[in-house]
């Protein structure tokens, strides 16, 4: 078989705390380079939402499996629709990011069997021609192979104020002191577990984008893509 028949297709790795940006930052690269985009936490957090209704067993290692291989998941797209995301036909946008939620997909983020069951829906969105992920885990274990491995991070209390200020946006009213607590929670949660804990990959470029832009960001990034092409010398990037 030819050489550039067996190569995979390219992945751009953005892992970092909750709230860094990578959601953004990836869907905005991802779009400048005509790749695909892969919001890892979202699949924590259809997996979650999936085994509160259903009061599921996550002792059943095979009919957890089968639960994840079931899931029909389809993205929404561009601009406004960004964000949207449907569960096997039904919009559950909304109901992923409920506070609820999000806490449970950390916690569900810890035990092994769920990590393994959504592996291998994770290495499935690495079609040509390439992928942008984004999660916690993706430089270190999901694609360790990675062309480009990017730590994204922010204090903190940037982070919360960010949050804050999406949700109030969006209406929901909350307090910036509450989700800088529940911030530290999560992190700490994702930093600790023994199993793909959150951590900076090796051979990864951190950017703290603390006092950054979002487009400042996109374009620190789309630089290290260039640069990176040009070292590989029209290498996979
Ligand atoms: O990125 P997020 O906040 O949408 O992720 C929701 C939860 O899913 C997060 O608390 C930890 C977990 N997660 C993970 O363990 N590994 C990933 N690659 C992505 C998310």
């Amino acid at each position: 078989m030819n050489k550039s028949v067996q190569k995979k297709s390219p992945v751009i790795c953005i892992d970092g705390p909750s709230a860094s940006g990578k959601g953004e930052i990836s869907r905005r690269v991802a779009e400048k380079l005509g790749y695909r985009y892969l919001d890892s936490g979202m699949l924590y957090r259809i997996l979650a939402l999936e085994v509160d209704r259903r009061a599921f067993d996550l002792g059943d290692r095979a009919a957890l499996l089968n639960l994840v291989m079931s899931l029909e998941i389809e993205f929404g797209g561009s601009g406004k629709l960004a964000d949207a995301v449907k569960l096997n036909g039904e919009d559950v946008s909304f109901d992923i990011r409920t506070d609820k939620i999000s806490k449970f997909a950390s916690k569900i983020a810890v035990i092994p069997s769920v990590r393994k069951a959504l592996l291998n829906r994770q290495i499935a969105f690495r079609v040509p021609p390439g992928l942008v992920a984004d999660g916690r885990d993706m430089g270190t274990v999901v694609f360790p192979d990675a062309e480009l491995k990017i730590f994204l991070t922010a204090t903190s209390v940037a982070r919360a104020e960010r949050r804050y200020k999406q949700l109030i946006g969006k209406g929901i009213n909350v307090k910036v002191e509450e989700i800088l607590r529940e911030l530290i929670e999560r992190d700490e949660r994702d930093k600790n577990r023994t199993l793909s804990p959150l951590l900076v990959p090796k051979k990864s470029i951190v950017i703290d984008s603390t006092t950054l832009s979002v487009e400042q960001v996109v374009a620190q990034v789309m630089d290290l893509v260039t640069n990176k092409r040009k070292e590989d010398n029209g290498g996979a990037l």
